[in-house]
């Protein structure tokens, strides 16, 4: 066989086996494989005219070493590109790390939950405006030109008529003043007063107001509809009770407290055995408050509440420190 006695074989197997072994890269590798092992390869051709036994186990016993070389090349650039992703700090045989939820926090969660109380008695949710005019949050809510409160050390005053509102009640003053009742509506959101932050006390924290107008509206719908609040918020065993008090803006005035939802009435910390928890001011709407927004208190009558909202999650949870709804420490938030 001339093509054979013309081919140093022992030379081609080594140079071969040397360039599959310095392929660096799969095309490499590929263009080796074509030039040493390929259909137009000396190898090849040699093969295709082998006539006797020795000279084709002889050709045979070269492919198929050449053929392991480069599968055994294969795996070691595989390997090899493994590793060098493992030195730029990338496993990539460590599983994907599963990709973080956020969460709605707790203060939104329960806000949202009061919403859907009221949505469900038939109540409008407001969004109201935490910015309000003197008027809204004080006069036109029967509170005096003297009253402490409206002094600038209780109230961030924007300018002579403006303020962050320190109370949600001014939506009360806004639904009248744009809506034509019957009215019943919702408003929740922040409220701002010049406070030193403590464990209970927070320059802003969130209230819900509540107000209702119609024909004939009595303190006796005012404690149904509170105590239907807190059995949907708090459990269907829920009682209210209610404690005479004083807002200007209602007469009478009352405050609303609740049977412990954490010990039944039993008595425990949190209600400092007493089986009773302060929920919030509440009361029937003073005539002198329709008055203002033009309303006739002998043909329209309504309630209204404001109850806090960091006070429901703190009970909840026993979270004992108001300041930690604020700080934004993710350890703390994505427990709810
Ligand atoms: N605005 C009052 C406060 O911040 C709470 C309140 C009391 C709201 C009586 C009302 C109400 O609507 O009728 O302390």
């Amino acid at each position: 066989m001339d093509s054979l006695a013309a081919v140093d074989w022992t030379a081609y197997e080594t140079q071969a086996t040397a360039a599959i072994g310095a392929a660096l890269a799969d095309s490499e590798l590929e263009d080796a494989r074509v030039h040493w092992l390929g259909r137009k390869s000396e190898l090849a051709l040699a093969l295709r005219g082998v006539r006797d036994k020795e000279s084709g186990m002889l050709l045979n016993g070269i492919r198929g070493r050449l053929e392991e070389a480069v599968q055994h090349r294969e795996q070691e650039l595989r390997r090899l590109a493994y590793q060098h992703a493992a030195e730029r700090g990338v496993d990539v045989t460590i599983p994907g790390t599963p990709v973080k939820r956020g969460r709605l926090h707790l203060l939104t969660q329960i806000r949202r939950e009061i919403e859907d109380i009221f949505l469900g008695l038939g109540y409008e949710v407001w969004d109201g405006a935490e910015v309000s005019t003197v008027w809204e949050n004080f006069d036109a809510l029967n509170t005096d030109a003297g009253h402490p409160s409206r002094s600038t050390l209780d109230t961030f005053y924007l300018d002579d008529d403006t303020i962050l509102r320190t109370q949600t009640s001014p939506d009360q003053i806004r639904a009248m003043m744009t809506r034509k009742p019957p009215i019943y509506m919702v408003s929740p959101g922040r409220v701002y007063r010049r406070d030193t932050p403590d464990a209970t006390h927070s320059p802003t924290f969130q209230q819900v107001e509540c107000l209702a107008v119609d024909r004939g509206i009595t303190l006796a719908d005012l404690r149904g509809t509170v105590l239907q609040y807190f059995r949907l918020l708090f459990g269907p065993e829920r009682e209210v009770r209610m404690r005479t008090s004083y807002f200007p803006f209602t007469e009478p005035s009352v405050e609303f407290d609740v049977t412990c939802f954490l010990c039944d009435g039993a008595g425990c910390a949190v209600c400092k055995h007493s089986g009773w928890i302060e929920m919030g001011g509440a009361g029937w709407v003073d005539p002198d408050v329709f008055r203002n927004v033009d309303l006739d208190p002998e043909e329209w009558q309504g309630f209204a509440f404001g109850f806090g909202i960091e006070r429901i999650a703190m009970l909840r949870h026993g979270l004992p420190d108001l300041r930690a709804f604020w700080e934004n420490d993710i350890r703390v938030l994505e427990q709810f």
